[in-house]
C-alpha cells in the first residue's frame, strides 16, 4: 500500500477549500493518515521544493507557500501517488481538466506564481522524502 503527501496550499486554505480537497480524497476511497494545519518556514519549503532551486519561480513559490497556513495531509491507498495526481489535474488551473481539483476550482490570477490549490508527491521516492520532511514521526 502506498502513501503520498498532499498539501492544500495557502490559496486553497484561504479560499475555504481544505474540506473540499479532503472530501475528494476520501470519496475516491483513500484513507487519511495525518492532517495538520501549519505555517511552513523557509527551511522546510526550500527542502520541499529542492528540485526547483535555481528556477525563476523558486523564490516566489517559497514566499507564496509561507504566506499563510497550509493543510499537510498524508493519504494512503493502492496507487494513491498517481491517483491523487490524477485528482489534482494539470499544473495550470486554466488548462487542468474539468473534474479535477485544479480544473474545477483553480483560478488563474495572472501572478508570478502558479497558485494551483494543491501539491501531491510525484513518485514513491518523492513521497518518502516529503512525508519524512513534513511528518518525521511517520517516516518509515
Ligand atoms: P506540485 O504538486 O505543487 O509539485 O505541482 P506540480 O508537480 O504540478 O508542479 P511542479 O512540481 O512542476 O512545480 C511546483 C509548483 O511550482 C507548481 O505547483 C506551481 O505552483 C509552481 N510552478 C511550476 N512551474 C511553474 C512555472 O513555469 N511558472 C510559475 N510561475 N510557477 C510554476
Ligand atoms: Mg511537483
Amino acid at each position: 500500500i502506498q502513501r503520498t503527501l498532499v498539501l492544500v496550499k495557502p490559496d486553497g486554505v484561504s479560499r475555504g477549500l481544505s474540506g473540499e480537497v479532503l472530501r475528494r480524497i476520501e470519496a475516491k476511497g483513500y484513507t487519511l493518515v495525518a492532517v495538520e494545519l501549519r505555517t511552513a518556514d523557509d527551511a522546510l519549503l526550500q527542502q520541499h521544493y529542492a528540485e526547483h532551486e535555481g528556477k525563476p519561480f523558486f523564490q516566489p513559490l517559497v514566499d507564496f507557500m509561507r504566506s499563510g497556513p497550509v493543510l499537510a495531509v498524508v493519504a494512503e491507498g493502492h496507487r494513491v501517488i498517481e491517483g491523487f495526481r490524477s485528482l489534482a489535474g494539470g499544473t495550470e488551473p486554466t488548462t487542468a481538466a474539468p473534474g479535477t481539483i485544479r480544473g474545477d476550482l483553480g483560478r488563474d490570477w495572472g501572478l508570478a506564481v502558479t497558485q494551483n490549490l494543491v501539491h501531491g508527491s510525484d513518485s514513491e521516492e518523492s513521497a518518502a522524502r516529503e512525508i519524512a520532511l513534513w511528518f518525521p514521526a511517520l517516516a518509515a
